[in-house]
């Protein structure tokens, strides 16, 4: 008898995985540091446009992919290619996998930070200064604590399946996280200083806003914040039920994403203003003093600022952190994990402990390579990799793949139109940027 293939019980609860993917540091750090490096609102503006011109669409034809091939990528984009090269379509779904691995490796020592983080407060409060100063050390010995911990609580719930352990877990934890930042936000905005963060963040610096790097910067944060690129929206879309209305689906996680992207903003921009408000060195020269200062110097000074409730706040905060970070770990986990459940036969268990212990592989080459290669790879993956690869998917959907493709085949109303944007502006739009930045 056929295998019946795991999937999502609710749409609400894809929703709410599927932002939890999306939803990530790069959300909570990553959006809010390139706002404060870029121009404030200028970067929100661009960041807001490319979101709807580009990552959008992208989104859509990622999920739409998965969902109608009702498979990992390498075998949704073989299918997609067969009638012109299988092998075309499948090097790229490989090319997903490895960039799975990739951003699993490095995300997972960050995501490890945030949990180092989060329990120094408890351990400061109990008066265990060396267990504090180890939590808050740049160590290699503390990554190679975090790091497979942060592995081992990923692969915990990636081991219960879909529906019992992605979809539960981002359940739970979506919610928690929306009440955590919308809090924090509340009491941040209460402090002083923090009015000139939101005027940093809100007025657009329109000085700043066709600065090629400043597009660049936005598109690979777009991509990157959607979970884009590497395959994790097209294997969510693949277990979706078949009647799935996925432009509404689209739409709500872009929306969730953006908007808990925006949030962040809302917390972190004030805060750094707070933190200079408390005599905390935060800029230099109009840039923030380190971008990976931002999270782990500039906050925590923050909140040593603030005495008592310093403490809660700052533990608060680290939660909130590590929740978004594994609800993106698991969903870029289950890629390799579902390829090979599916392609090799390997089970579930089996492949979930494999993919994690070579993404420790790949995590210690950074850790021990961490001055010149952790940079160096964000950089690479997110500004090149996932929106070449959001290319490659438009092309795929709007030229390669003929057979029951529905948007290939619409023919009238707004399905045409979407689909002659996909086919056309898109791609000329990605490549725009790209040659902008090479000859810029
Ligand atoms: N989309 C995830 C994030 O924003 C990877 O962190």
């Amino acid at each position: 008898m056929a295998q019946v293939r795991d999937g999502f019980q609710s749409r609400f609860g894809f929703v709410l995985a599927a932002a939890g993917a999306a939803v990530g540091l790069g959300n909570i750090w990553g959006f809010p540091t390139q706002a404060a490096n870029h121009g404030g609102g200028a970067f929100l503006l661009v960041y807001f446009i490319v979101i709807f011109l580009l990552a959008l669409p992208a989104l859509y034809t990622e999920l739409y992919l998965g969902h109608k091939a009702q498979a990992n990528p390498v075998k949704a984009l073989g299918d997609a290619w067969q009638n012109t090269n299988k092998k075309i379509g499948a090097a790229a779904g490989y090319i997903g996998l490895a960039g799975a691995v990739v951003m699993l490796s490095f995300y997972s020592i960050v995501a490890g930070w945030m949990l180092s983080y989060a329990i120094e407060p408890i351990t400061s409060f109990f008066g265990f200064d060396a267990a504090s100063d180890f939590l808050h050390s740049d160590s290699v010995l503390r990554n190679f604590v975090f790091t497979p911990l942060m592995l081992i609580l990923t692969a915990s719930i990636i081991l219960k399946g879909v529906k019992s352990g992605i979809e539960t877990w981002s359940r739970r934890l979506m919610p928690l996280l929306l009440v955590l930042l919308i809090g924090l936000i509340v009491y941040i905005a209460s402090l002083d200083g923090a009015s000139e963060g939101f005027a940093a963040y809100l007025i657009p610096d329109f000085s700043q806003v066709l600065d090629p790097n400043l597009i660049i910067a936005a598109m690979g944060q777009a991509f990157f914040s959607l979970s884009l690129g590497v395959g994790c929206m097209m294997i969510y879309g693949s277990y979706l039920q078949p009647d799935a209305n996925l432009p509404k689906l689209t739409a709500s996680v872009a929306l969730l994403d953006t908007s808990v992207a925006f949030l962040a903003g809302l917390l972190i921009v004030p805060a750094i203003y707070v933190a200079q408000h408390n005599g905390v060195e935060v800029f230099n020269g109009g840039k923030l003093i380190g971008e990976g200062q931002l999270i782990f110097a500039i906050l925590p000074e923050l909140f040593n600022t603030m005495g008592e409730i310093g403490l809660l706040v700052g533990l608060l905060f680290f939660v909130l952190m590590s929740i978004a970070s594994v609800t993106s770990t698991i969903s870029t986990t289950e890629i390799p994990v579902a390829f090979l459940v599916e392609n090799h036969n390997v089970n579930r268990t089996k492949a979930t402990w494999a993919v994690s212990l070579v993404v420790l592989i790949c995590a210690s080459a950074i850790i021990l390579n961490f001055d010149w290669l952790f940079g160096l790879v964000i950089m690479l993956f997110t500004q090149y990799q996932l929106p070449l690869m959001g290319l490659f998917y438009f092309i795929t959907v709007g030229w390669m793949w003929q057979r029951g493709n529905k948007l290939h085949e619409a023919t009238t109303g707004i399905h045409y139109w979407f689909a002659q944007y996909i086919r056309f502006v898109c791609p000329i739009l990605m490549t725009l940027v790209f040659a902008n930045v090479a000859f810029g």
